[in-house]
């Protein structure tokens, strides 16, 4: 049985945006946020508040979080890696985080120059003092299927961090596809081990990347399994600094277009979002991945 909604959680301005080289201006990503919560969207990741130098995409996260906070009905959830992260955001008022594991060695050095039980450590304190505030926390857990440096990920691996987050206090986690290479049976075979070691499948999201083309069916493959959070990027924008091979998000609007297809409901205006897109690419010189925005917006 397929769900009768989903809650799409989108990361254009986040996800979608941090690889680009070009500096983004604030006032456009500003901008961007407002089109998306106006085509709908109630789930806008907003920026990061991690090391300027790490990420210098999102280095204006303090002038870019008071200009869009105020936005009506849109939840705004921004990435925090340690304490310093979270005391920024929690003096912008910021009420909701992501902490962000790995569930390979190899990328949680990259991404966050960590072990990756030492970035357990190292998120443990920022959950503990975002629930004492009543914030709600996601926990992104990367390379849930593959990494670019170690291979295939056994299942077992992604299993124990996806527990420790949630014995932690992560109120939802989201399952990383960072590189793209998964394929649907693996994701049922996930789904079904989480469920198995005691993981709700309500508090599962998935964040799949498009690399191999495999973002809608894998997706499918989790709606069947009753997952009701989708991670996914306006246009199709996106890849992680940190993870060669990773490309961009599944687009936003090749989801829209199967989930209505599906009959099921995501409060998004498919037209107002192709249109930010086809907007965002002309800012960013380069038309949009999304099959969904090439084959409306060129008819
Ligand atoms: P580090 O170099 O180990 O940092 O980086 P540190 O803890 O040793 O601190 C060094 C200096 O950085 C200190 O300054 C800190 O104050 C400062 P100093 O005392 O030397 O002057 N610092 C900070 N400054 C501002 N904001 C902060 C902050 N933290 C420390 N938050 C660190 C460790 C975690 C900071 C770094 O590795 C980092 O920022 N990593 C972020 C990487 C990132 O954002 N990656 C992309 C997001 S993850 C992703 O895209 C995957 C996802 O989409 C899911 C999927 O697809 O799989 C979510
Ligand atoms: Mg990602």
């Amino acid at each position: 049985d397929l769900p009768a909604r989903v809650r799409i959680h989108e990361v254009g301005a986040r996800d979608g945006l941090q690889n680009e080289k070009s500096a983004v201006p604030t006032e456009i990503k500003a901008d961007f946020i407002r089109r998306l919560a106006d085509a709908g969207l109630t789930t806008i990741e907003a920026t990061s508040f991690v090391h300027p130098k790490w990420v210098p995409q999102l280095a204006d996260a303090e002038q870019l979080f008071p200009l869009v906070r105020d936005l009506e009905g849109v939840a705004l959830p921004v990435l925090v890696p340690n304490e310093r992260g979270l005391d920024r955001a929690l003096a912008l008022g910021a009420r909701r985080i992501a902490v962000f594991a790995s569930a390979t060695e190899s990328f949680a050095k990259a991404n966050l120059n960590r072990t990756v039980d030492e970035a357990l450590a190292m998120f443990e304190p920022v959950v503990a003092r975002a629930k004492e505030q009543k914030i709600h926390v996601r926990g992104y857990l990367s390379m849930c299927f593959g990494d670019p440096w170690e291979g295939p990920v056994p299942i077992a691996q992604v299993v124990r961090v996806c527990r420790a987050l949630l014995d932690m206090g992560c109120d939802e986690l989201s399952l990383g596809d960072t590189i793209g290479v998964a394929t649907p049976g693996h994701v049922q075979a996930l789904l079904a081990a989480l469920n198995e070691a005691g993981v709700p499948t309500d508090t599962l999201g998935v964040h799949f990347h498009d690399t191999y083309g495999q973002a809608l069916a894998n997706t499918l493959a989790a709606l069947q399994h009753g997952v009701t959070t989708v991670d996914a990027s306006a246009g199709g924008l996106g890849g992680c600094p940190y993870a060669k091979s990773a490309t961009g998000n599944l687009a936003t609007e090749d989801l829209v277009w199967m989930l209505h297809g599906l009959g099921i409901e995501t409060g998004v205006d498919l037209g107002r979002l192709t249109a930010t897109s086809v907007w965002m690419a002309a800012h960013l010189s380069r038309p949009s991945p999304s099959r969904t925005v090439r084959a409306l917006s060129h008819k």
